[in-house]
């Protein structure tokens, strides 16, 4: 049975226990009362109307208790559950949320609607009108253990009432306790850190690294290569639409070669035009899901090794455990064998929490001096809590294990539904990042909005294919729902 104060505070809201929220608004009692069917609705509407100021968009204090009152009376004791239930999972209508953000919103992407994510739970999300979706996006790869965290929340909450902040340059205890435990997940050698809060901050920092390293302003870049939005993070990504409206198109320190041609690459070395390569293992956002070939990253680090340059992978994406084929490998460059001298990562790093980091070699490190840089935020108390947890859980929970059978459950999950529908082309990928191929871009946008209908969100894609960024402790039962949502999919596109 739905405790009294539990129903009178999804309306009116109990600051003390949830200070993150407000009072709800009664546009979106009114949204509820209409998803639920409730049968007094028009009634409860009604005498509601003539207690409330419709100008503002959130319900005083009084007028809550009077909506409470209302309903209370109107209701039956399972109504009422319900209509907790949806308020506690938002307390503002889905037409208010997405006109603030309309309004609001500097237009650098497509703002998405179509889904508003209120809760996490292993590879599921609850959206606001209580769908539940398969998630296949992670955020973008940022949550690997899932939408949801306990620990991490925990952790977090233990900090922030102890220490919230403290900048990069000061010693603490929460980033020693991470560097006491973080070694064996990372190639030989790796061992020296600075910390970043975004993915396009880490490589903007990895290139100042390399460029004081070499001496040398040049970089070799793939085509079909994406590490960022920031100046130098977007200097160094292949599509011209990303650099060209902020004339970042002709860099004379950027030099873009084929993925996979280490000719190119030793070429520019030897001619001095560049002693930084930077690359993705397996291309993500821009190539729609590449691997490189097995043996371009060897030739790259013997490159490098003979002409003393610098090679950046960007795990950002790739990293912790996205890519493994074996259980431990913990970045694509261990699947691939190679020890770069710089990596980047972030994304899954603190389990969702924002948290990034420029990893390098004692001898590349050293290049680096006092004052040539600095970071407020960079590995502050709360992401070394959120990266610590995240990083042990992904060790105790062994999800490499998970990758590599999953990965396998898809990949034969796919290639059966081709034989029997010839919609799929191409299927590619390593480990949980994973792609297949449809007829055209148009097809793929078709592909999702009705798999969305069935239950998977997939906001990824890029031209004809379809992107997988599942959560890495996806389950065997999920991959089954997911390929039975496929199937059903493209029989009906
Ligand atoms: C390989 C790679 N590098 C860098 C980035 C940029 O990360 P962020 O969005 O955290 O700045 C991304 C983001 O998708 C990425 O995939």
């Amino acid at each position: 049975m739905i405790q009294k104060n539990e129903f009178f505070e999804s309306i009116v809201n109990n600051r003390q226990k949830h200070p993150e929220r407000l009072n709800a608004s009664f546009n979106r009692i009114e949204e509820v009362l209409q998803i639920l069917s409730i049968v007094k609705a028009d009634e409860i509407i009604e005498k509601c109307k003539t207690e409330i100021d419709h100008s503002r968009n959130q319900l005083t204090d009084n007028e809550g208790v009077y909506v409470y009152k209302t309903i209370n009376s109107l209701c039956t004791e399972k109504e009422l559950k319900r209509i907790a239930e949806l308020l506690f999972l938002s307390e503002i209508s889905t037409k208010e949320a997405i006109s603030l953000h309309e309004e609001y919103k500097i237009p650098v992407s497509h703002l998405e609607k179509d889904i508003i994510p209120i809760s996490g739970d292993g590879a599921w999300i609850t959206d606001n009108v209580n769908r539940r979706f398969l998630d296949m996006d992670s955020n973008y790869s940022a949550t690997n253990l899932g939408m949801s965290n306990r620990e991490i929340a925990l952790g977090i909450y233990n900090q922030a009432i102890q220490l919230i902040s403290m900048k990069e340059d000061r010693v603490h205890i929460p980033r020693t306790r991470f560097l006491k435990n973080i070694h064996e997940m990372l190639p030989d050698g790796l061992t020296q850190f600075y910390w970043q809060n975004s993915g396009g901050e880490a490589v903007d920092k990895a290139l100042k690294i390399a460029k004081a390293y070499t001496k040398n302003a040049g970089v070799v870049a793939m085509k079909g290569g994406f590490h960022g939005r920031t100046h130098g993070a977007v200097s160094v990504t292949y599509e011209e639409k990303y650099r060209k409206p902020f004339f970042l198109h002709n860099q004379d320190w950027v030099h873009f070669v084929e993925f996979n041609d280490a000719e190119a690459v030793k070429n520019l070395f030897e001619k001095n035009k560049a002693k930084t390569v930077i690359l993705e293992l397996v291309q993500g956002e821009e190539a729609g899901i590449r691997p490189a070939e097995r043996e371009f990253p060897k030739k790259l680090r013997d490159i490098c090794d003979q002409y003393n340059g610098v090679m950046i992978v960007d795990e950002i994406q790739t990293g912790f455990g996205r890519t493994a084929e074996k259980e431990n490998q913990w970045f694509a460059s261990m699947v691939y064998d190679v020890i770069p001298d710089i990596m980047t990562i972030g994304k899954s790093f603190g389990g969702g929490y924002p948290v990034t980091a420029v990893v390098t070699n004692k001898q590349v490190s050293n290049a680096m001096k006092p004052g040539y840089d600095g970071s407020t935020f960079g590995g502050n108390p709360m992401a070394m809590v959120a990266a610590m947890i995240a990083t042990r859980q992904m060790r105790e929970k062994n999800i490499t294990k998970n990758v590599i059978e999953r990965s396998q459950q898809i990949i034969n999950g796919l290639k059966r539904i081709r034989d029997e529908n010839n919609s799929i082309g191409e299927i590619r990928g390593l480990g949980l990042m994973l792609s297949f191929q449809l007829s055209s871009p148009e097809k793929v946008a078709e592909f999702q909005k009705e798999i969305a209908r069935n239950g998977v969100k997939t906001s990824l894609s890029t031209r004809e294919w379809v992107r997988f960024l599942p959560p890495l402790i996806i389950s065997k039962t999920d991959v089954d729902f997911l390929l039975k949502a496929i199937a059903q999919t493209l029989q009906i596109i």
